[in-house]
């Protein structure tokens, strides 16, 4: 009988449900969506018993779509929005609507933590990672500070895809990957940092057991199996943080495979072969899905974002085109690019449209068009936002390659909107100066990667590699040497404009 894996991903505006079959194909998929509370600016929240019904539902759905038995149904792999911090009482109650990775309410809370773990030195000692905003550590201090009857009833605190787990199996856990963007986290040691814990008065009991992504933590209830129509007693694996686990399903799990995502923020992400020191804090390094691998991580936050601002600003014109001929707007702005040379005859964009996250952590810092000419026209500055991200991004791999002389870049997987661009392809290829793929499965996310954890934690595959080796190349840009000299003269020049700017950021914002 042929075997299946589902990988369930709760994302942040729905959850998907995607059915993997042995040779790596989606059988069926299914996504369902829900809201976001944002009770004041800056706070956002959802209800787990949302990403519950969705995720029954969603299930429900794949199954009566693929039409397959149960019993062909090998395991379930889950993946989900990281940081988020779900608070379970003694009755296994939801204590509060969680809060999300996105929410910045936390920035007391942040400065608190570093300041009791003895400075951000100290801190990056015991968990490898700053405390941003967005992990769970300083939600904690936040619900023990301004909701202390909250704070006193929790008995459990863990992740979104935990919970999910816990409605699926009965089972209180979580693995290194979500653990990891607590920041209460010993990255290195693969465990719960007790001496963090200890230093900011948390009952280490409030922390579940922590698994490998691929192993199996818990099994599906009889209830559920009623409820969803499949089997009980099928495994449910460990899982991963959306962040991690998506690059995984795309193939980076081995050193020196880049993971570049050209979405609304880009993200750029290596596996390590071993745990690497995070100099700094100016990555995020996580625990990775496979034992002997890290993750580490940097995002710029308006990538596809500022190319998405730029055509609702600039390009009225093209837009109205588009509605006209029914042509998609992004190839009619990008023919116009594709007719600009390399470097833009001397303007660039600087895409710090929203603040900065890596490698400047910077709230002032703002977008700039820099090098405005009277020749310059439309085409250049669209050719110009494009070069401009890929810059940011490139900032973000030189910080990878810099935390050891061991990282070599062969190769760049590259995912989100941006990989659909012919020529934004090219751009990547050319200022990394390596060749970059497209792969099947990457519209997924973090489903797909969560599926084929999954089926290596039951049995199907040998390994991640083995897994990984189905997934299909569809597109491969290799760069051009020409290109590459006017880009690495062009990107100098780009890496001092922010140094420039930094001071004026401040005044800037002064002047709002
Ligand atoms: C990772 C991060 C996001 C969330 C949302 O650090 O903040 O990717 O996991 O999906």
């Amino acid at each position: 009988m042929k075997r299946y894996v589902l990988g369930i991903d709760i994302g942040t505006s729905g959850t998907k449900t995607i059915l993997v079959d042995e040779q790596g194909r989606v059988a069926a998929a299914q996504t369902i969506e829900y809201p976001m509370e944002t009770p004041k600016p800056g706070w956002t929240q959802q209800d787990p018993a949302d990403w519950w019904q969705a995720t029954v539902e969603t299930i429900r759905k794949v199954l009566s779509k693929a039409d397959v038995p149960a019993e062909s149904i090998a395991g379930i792999g889950l993946s989900g929005q990281m940081h988020g911090m779900v608070a379970l009482d003694a009755e296994n109650n939801v204590v509060r609507p969680a809060i999300l990775w996105n929410d910045q309410r936390t920035e007391a809370q942040c400065a608190e933590i570093t300041e009791e773990a003895g400075g951000l030195d100290a801190l990056l000692k015991l968990t490898n990672n700053r405390m941003l905003t967005g992990y769970t550590g300083g939600k904690i201090l936040w619900m023990r500070e301004e909701e202390p009857e909250n704070f006193a009833r929790t008995r459990v605190i863990f992740n979104p895809k935990d919970y999910v787990r816990f409605m699926l199996t009965g089972e209180i856990a979580t693995e290194v990957s979500d653990a990891s963007g607590t920041g209460l986290f010993d990255v290195k040691e693969r465990q719960w940092s007790g001496e963090l814990m200890d230093k900011l008065g948390l009952d280490r009991s409030l922390f579940p057991k922590c698994y490998e992504s691929y192993e199996v933590a818990g099994h599906v209830t009889r209830e559920v199996a009623a409820l969803t129509g499949l089997r009980e007693g099928l495994p449910v694996t460990a899982g991963g943080g959306d962040a991690v686990i998506q690059t995984t399903g795309q193939g980076l799990v081995r050193q020196g495979v880049l993971g570049v995502v050209i979405g609304t923020s880009g993200v750029v992400a290596m596996g390590l072969d071993g745990y690497k020191e995070n100099k700094g804090g100016d990555l995020q390094v996580f625990c990775n899905n496979a034992k002997h691998l890290w993750h580490a991580m940097g995002v710029t936050l308006a990538a596809g974002g500022s190319y998405h601002w730029y055509r609702d600003a600039l390009c009225a014109g093209e837009m109205a085109e588009a509605a006209r001929t029914g042509r998609n707007v992004y190839d009619i702005m990008g023919e116009e690019a594709e007719k600009v040379q390399p470097g833009c005859g001397g303007l660039l964009f600087l895409p710090y449209l929203q603040g900065e996250r890596c490698p400047h952590n910077d709230s002032d810092a703002r977008g700039v068009f820099y090098g405005l000419g009277l020749e310059h026209g439309k085409g250049a500055m669209t050719r110009a936002v494009m070069e401009g991200v890929t810059f940011s991004l490139r900032d973000v791999s030189e910080k990878i390659y810099a935390m050891d002389a061991s990282i070599k870049p062969e190769k760049v997987i590259l995912s989100g909107g941006g990989a659909m661009s012919p020529l934004w392809r090219q751009i990547v290829a050319d200022v990394f100066n390596l060749p970059v793929v497209t792969v099947s499965g990457s519209g997924e996310g973090g489903a797909y990667g969560a599926a084929l954890v999954a089926g290596v934690g039951v049995g199907i595959w040998k390994d991640l590699q083995e897994a990984c080796g189905l997934l299909v190349e569809e597109t491969c840009t290799l760069p051009k040497a020409e290109n590459v000299e006017i880009y690495n003269k062009v990107y100098a020049l780009y890496d001092k404009l922010y140094l420039a700017l930094k001071g004026t950021f401040g005044e800037l914002s002064a002047l709002k």
